[in-house]
């Protein structure tokens, strides 16, 4: 009752607060165990080098927006002698994903602590050449991926570019029964480090259950598969070891991500950029997902 209550109170205060921002305390795990995920959750090596391709096309008067903390991407930057603003809605994780991008400057990072659906009240329009940001779409509740999307295209000048990895449910994952989908993954990635098993299970099942209707994870689904999972099905030792450390790396934690399916994703994307570039990484199982778009601002926007 206490905790129903808790929660009904910290909705009711968001709302009033009209913050779209995700749960701090959430992410700020995720600033300190950065080490301890890998693909999808963490953009992989191909996709850094994706990134990267873009960013050297920039000049020295290049003016860059990072949307999130993610360090494999603020590391680009530190070599690169452009003018670059990190916006993130915590302070806490901007700082601790410090640990895992020792090379950045702060001196050469400006960090703004706001919500990407504020930017066009903080930042003129057509302020910024690029816009990068890992999954950033995905963080962002259905309801606001229109209002986010266009605002992102308020920002970039008329020549601009959006680079960003996209995130589209695996619609085959819905024909396959939890407990084969958790065993398949298992055969697949075999040769895999645990932590890689880990998150391919994890991204997978999140998909899985995906809510299209309310724009958001099942989770207790997700939990419930993995423990049935554990008690019934697991062949041996190992198995039983990663799924409980999915249990306690995701437990207690509300992260929600909204998805879409592909079509669903492009249809919004397309409203207001043309995708100049989809890049598809091959370093990782289900990357196929994860596509690197670079997004050009629509002429009508
Ligand atoms: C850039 S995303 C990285 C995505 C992650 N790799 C994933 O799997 O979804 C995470 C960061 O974005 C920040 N963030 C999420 N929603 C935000 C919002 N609406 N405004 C500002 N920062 C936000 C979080 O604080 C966190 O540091």
């Amino acid at each position: 009752m206490r905790s129903a209550l808790l929660t009904f109170f910290k909705e009711i205060t968001k709302r009033v607060l009209k913050t779209h921002i995700s749960d701090d305390a959430d992410w700020s795990g995720a600033g300190k165990h950065w080490h301890n995920y890998s693909s999808p959750f963490r953009p992989s090596k191909t996709d850094v080098k994706t990134y990267l391709g873009l960013a050297e096309s920039l000049n020295e008067f290049s003016k860059v927006l990072i949307l999130g903390s993610t360090p494999e991407i603020r590391n680009i930057f530190c070599t690169n002698e452009v003018n670059v603003v990190v916006v993130d809605s915590s302070e806490t994780i901007y700082r601790s994903m410090l640990r895992f991008a020792k090379q950045i400057d702060l001196q050469g990072e400006r960090f703004v602590q706001a919500d990407w659906l504020n930017l066009n009240e903080i930042f003129a329009k057509e302020s910024f050449d690029c816009i990068f940001g890992d999954l950033v779409l995905r963080n962002i509740s259905g309801v606001d991926q229109h209002l986010f999307l266009s605002i992102m295209a308020g920002l970039l000048k008329r020549n601009g570019h959006f680079v960003t990895r996209i995130h589209y449910v695996n619609e085959n994952i819905f024909k396959l029964k939890s407990n084969y989908l958790i065993q398949l993954s298992f055969d697949e990635a075999k040769c895999l480090h645990p932590l890689q098993i880990e998150d391919l299970i994890v991204s997978r099942l999140f998909d899985r259950h995906t809510d299209f209707a309310k724009k958001n994870i099942k989770r207790y689904a997700v939990e419930t598969d993995i423990k049935e999972y554990i008690k019934n099905n697991a062949r041996n030792i190992q198995e039983k070891t990663i799924l409980s450390n999915v249990l306690a790396k995701w437990t207690g934690s509300s992260r929600n991500w909204t998805q879409g399916t592909q079509v669903e994703i492009d249809r919004i994307i397309d409203k207001y950029f043309i995708v100049q570039l989809k890049t598809i990484s091959t370093d990782y199982l289900d990357s196929a997902y994860y596509p690197v778009v670079t997004l050009r601002r629509q002429a009508n926007v």
